[in-house]
Order: C-alpha cells, then sequence, then structure tokens
C-alpha cells in the first residue's frame, strides 16, 4: 500500500472525500508525480529558465535585480543537483516546480515572477527538446566510434575471404572488409536520420505559454537563439502539444538497433563453434558457471535482446499521442520514459557494439575453408561461359549446374575437377576456366561500383573515412 499522504487530508475533499479517508489523494500524488524521471531535465530545466529571465529583464517585463536573483539562485540550484545535495520531492511532482520551489527557498520573492508569460506546458516541450536534442548529439558520436572500429577492422580485413551468404546458405565469396563496411552504410544512414530529426526539433516552443501565447511582450526569437534553437516554433498550439521530436527520434533510434541487431546475430554467428571465424576478446565474452570450456557471446546477445524494448517504446509513445485532440494533456507526461529508456538503451548498445568490433580477432583460415564449401565460385563459372563462349546466360546456368552435380558427385571443389570431366558437359571447355575458379579469383573480379574487390573495398574505406570520420 502507498504511503498516506501527509499534505492533504483526503476527507477534507468536499466533492468525494467522504468514502476516500485520505487514503486517494497518496495515490493521486503518485499517479500524478514524474519527479522520479524527469529529474534528468535538470540541466535543461535550468537552463530554460536562465534564458526566460534574462528576456523578461530585457523586455522589462520584470526587473533586471529580480533577474539577477533569479539566475544566481537557478545556478545555485544547479550547484545542488550536480553535487547530489539537491532534495527532489514527489510532492512539488515534477522538475520544473522542484527547481522552482527550491529557488523560492533560495531567493525568496523574486523567484515568484520567474513563471510569468510562461506555462509548464511550453517549459516543458522546451526542456525536452533540449534533452532529445543532446541525445541525438550523444548518439551520433557514439555512432561514430562505431563506424571508426569498423573502418579499421575492414582496413585490416580489406582482403580475407569468406562466404558471402544469401538464405544463409554459401553464395559467392567476399571480402570481410566489404562485409564490415556494410554495417559503416547502415550506420551512416542512422547517423543521416539523427541528423534530419535534430533539424526538424531545433525550434523553441517557449513562450507558446500554455497554448495560446501570451500578452506579455516577450522576445520568442531571443530565447530561442539563447537556447542553441533555430528558431521560434511558429503555432503556439502545436508548440505545447506536439512531440515529433520525441517519435522520430524512438524510431531513429530502433532503426539504428535493428541494425545493431543485425550484427550482433552476426558475431554470434562468427564466434560459434560450427563458425570460429571471429574471437571476442576476454574484455567482452562471459564464461558460464557450469561449463568451463565456454567463451559466451552475450554483449552481442544482449544489444540484439535490447531492440525489443526499443522498439516497444516506440510504438508505446505512438499509441500514447494518437487520438489526443488539441493542446497539452497530461497523457504526454508518459512521453519521457520511454525515450529516457531507449537512450539507455542504444548508448549501451552501441558502445558494447563498438568495444566487441575494436577487439575481436578475426580467424582468416577458418573463413577461407568456409568459402570454398558449397561450390562458391559456380556463377564465375557460368560467367565464364557467357563472356569465353559467349553462351546465353541461362543455358551458361545450366551447364554450370550440370558441372556442380559432377563436382558433387566426385565429392571436389569445382577448381579440383579434371578438364575432361568438364568438357563432358560441355566441349568448347578450355582449361583456361580454371583461372576464375578460384575464391580469390572470384573476388578480385568484382570490380564494379560497390563490389567485393579489395581495391574496390580499399577505395570505400578511404570514402567512408572522408565522409564520417
Ligand atoms: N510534468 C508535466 C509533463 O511532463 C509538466 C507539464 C504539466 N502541465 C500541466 N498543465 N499539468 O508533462
Amino acid at each position: 500500500m502507498p504511503d498516506k499522504s501527509t499534505k492533504q487530508d483526503g476527507a477534507s475533499n468536499k466533492l468525494w472525500g467522504g468514502r476516500f479517508a485520505g487514503g486517494p489523494d497518496a495515490i493521486m500524488e503518485r499517479i500524478n508525480a514524474s519527479i522520479g524521471f524527469d529529474k534528468r531535465m535538470a540541466a535543461q530545466d535550468i537552463a530554460g529558465s536562465k534564458a526566460h529571465a534574462a528576456m523578461l529583464a530585457k523586455q522589462a517585463i520584470i526587473t533586471a535585480e529580480d533577474s539577477a536573483a533569479i539566475a544566481g539562485g537557478l545556478d545555485a540550484v544547479a550547484d545542488e543537483i550536480a553535487s547530489g545535495a539537491f532534495r527532489f520531492k514527489t510532492e512539488h511532482e515534477d522538475i520544473h516546480m522542484n527547481v522552482e520551489a527550491r529557488l523560492a527557498e533560495l531567493i525568496g520573492a523574486p523567484a515568484g515572477r520567474l513563471h510569468t508569460a510562461r506555462s509548464r506546458n511550453d517549459q516543458v516541450a522546451t526542456d525536452f527538446r533540449l534533452w532529445t536534442r543532446d541525445a541525438l548529439d550523444r548518439l551520433d558520436e557514439g555512432l561514430k566510434a562505431l563506424q571508426e572500429a569498423l573502418i579499421a577492422q575492414a582496413e585490416r580485413h580489406a582482403d580475407t575471404i569468406l562466404p558471402g551468404f544469401t538464405h544463409l546458405q554459401s553464395a559467392q565469396p567476399v571480402t570481410f572488409g566489404h562485409h564490415l563496411m556494410a554495417y559503416v552504410e547502415m550506420i551512416g544512414r542512422d547517423r543521416g536520420r539523427a541528423a534530419d530529426g535534430r533539424r526538424r526539433l531545433n525550434e523553441s516552443p517557449l513562450g507558446a505559454a500554455a497554448l495560446a501565447g501570451t500578452p506579455f511582450p516577450i522576445d520568442r526569437q531571443a530565447t530561442a537563439a539563447a537556447l542553441g534553437f533555430d528558431r521560434p516554433t511558429a503555432n503556439s498550439l502545436d508548440s505545447v502539444s506536439d512531440r515529433d521530436f520525441a517519435i522520430e527520434y524512438l524510431s531513429t533510434v530502433a532503426i539504428c538497433a535493428m541494425h545493431l541487431s543485425r550484427l550482433a546475430e552476426e558475431i554470434v554467428i562468427w564466434t560459434c563453434d560450427q563458425f570460429r571465424f571471429v574471437r571476442l576478446s576476454d574484455g567482452f565474452t562471459t564464461g558460464s558457471s557450469i561449463m568451463p570450456q565456454k567463451r559466451n557471446p552475450d554483449a552481442a546477445e544482449l544489444a540484439r535482446a535490447k531492440t525489443g524494448r526499443i522498439f516497444g517504446h516506440l510504438i508505446g509513445l505512438l499509441t500514447v499521442m494518437k487520438g489526443l485532440s488539441l493542446t497539452y494533456a497530461k497523457d504526454m507526461q508518459e512521453d519521457k520514459e520511454p525515450v529516457f529508456d531507449a537512450d539507455d538503451s542504444i548508448s549501451l548498445c552501441v558502445a558494447a557494439m563498438t568495444g566487441m568490433i575494436a577487439d575481436m580477432s578475426v580467424n582468416k583460415e577458418a573463413m577461407r575453408r568456409a568459402a570454398e564449401n558449397g561450390f562458391p565460385t559456380a556463377t564465375d563459372l557460368a560467367d565464364w561461359l557467357v563472356r569465353v563462349l559467349d553462351l546465353p546466360f541461362r543455358q551458361a546456368h545450366h551447364v554450370t549446374g550440370r558441372i556442380v552435380r559432377l563436382a558433387e558427385e566426385a565429392g571436389v571443389g569445382l577448381a579440383d575437377l579434371p578438364l575432361e570431366t568438364v568438357r563432358s558437359v560441355e566441349p568448347k571447355i578450355t582449361a583456361d576456366v580454371f583461372s576464375v575458379l578460384t575464391v580469390e579469383a572470384s573476388v578480385a573480379s568484382r570490380m564494379s561500383h560497390g563490389g567485393t574487390a579489395p581495391v574496390r573495398v580499399r577505395e570505400a574505406i578511404a570514402e567512408a573515412r572522408k565522409r564520417y570520420l
């Protein structure tokens, strides 16, 4: 049972207190309070209040003395919060009122003038935009570090050959550098989405007041500029009721988490005993309490799994916002926890993936051996039949299929078939065909733009360094 409120006696509430004997208002306080989580926006709240107070003084809405007292008091509050001395109180509901209440304790009367020409509705919208902007900047930094780690490994392994898969069946040999650079592209798009969202988010709702604007002669341009926003938002109703920026943040993070989960899954596959393509460092591996031989890729598994809660947060906030009439409704207080948790989760996942990638060692021999399995150069054979014998591709495909079957029956790779056997299928084939049947030749031949040939991979790496790092 929740503790009873000490402040208010439910029984004294004339409307419904008779039956409740004090209990429900403790519940009311609990359901209403957001301080448990929105204290994470303390720095943003104080920055917003300082900008607002300075503007009020400049516009002669409050005196310069009051504004100075407010600014000094807010700095003191910020210090208390930073040092851990600040006592957050549920009875003050949220971060905005906690800061203001403490300001009043510290500086007295001038504190009461801070809330002139604003409302918690534009205040929370401002704080949350500032917080999300910081989160986007942190995300971008983390993703850049991940790209750096991927690019460094890609450079080391521009020539390392492993099987490329479709349907998780060996398809054609590729280079590991090429494979890692695929993730650099994905992360690059994630960073692009973060930048797009940041640009759209970067308008200041401060001054929209409760919903309709304010009769005071405020300067919204000035507070917008002071807080690093590009401009004030255009419509006061939209300003206090829009949470698109948080939803966009969550969708950016969700797509990014989806990418990380694919890389995580590949790490799980690459490190398993049947593959042994990659060995994670001790720092990014866990043991088993019962099986001493185990090296488990727990961090990769958790990065894969945390994607679930991040997707949930996106759907959660979309669902909170759907069908809300204009403007602010308390429903919107439920916007913060999903964003905070998504930020915690993605930050951890990005850092863990960066650590795993930077530290992992690559087993070139195992990759090379696996690349020989499953007739990976069959397409090269078919292409040779087209280029040299001028067979139509469909016919070349058919001829190759028959040769693959013979190799399978003989239990050898395509490159090890005797020429006579190959010729029994298509007599025009010459010994030159063997020049395209090794995995090295296959990889080196894929020189088309964006292809896996080591020279192309090195170019892609140089390009990516310029573009991303
Ligand atoms: N804690 C509230 C929130 O996060 C602040 C805004 C409160 N506004 C109001 N009209 N009750 O949404």
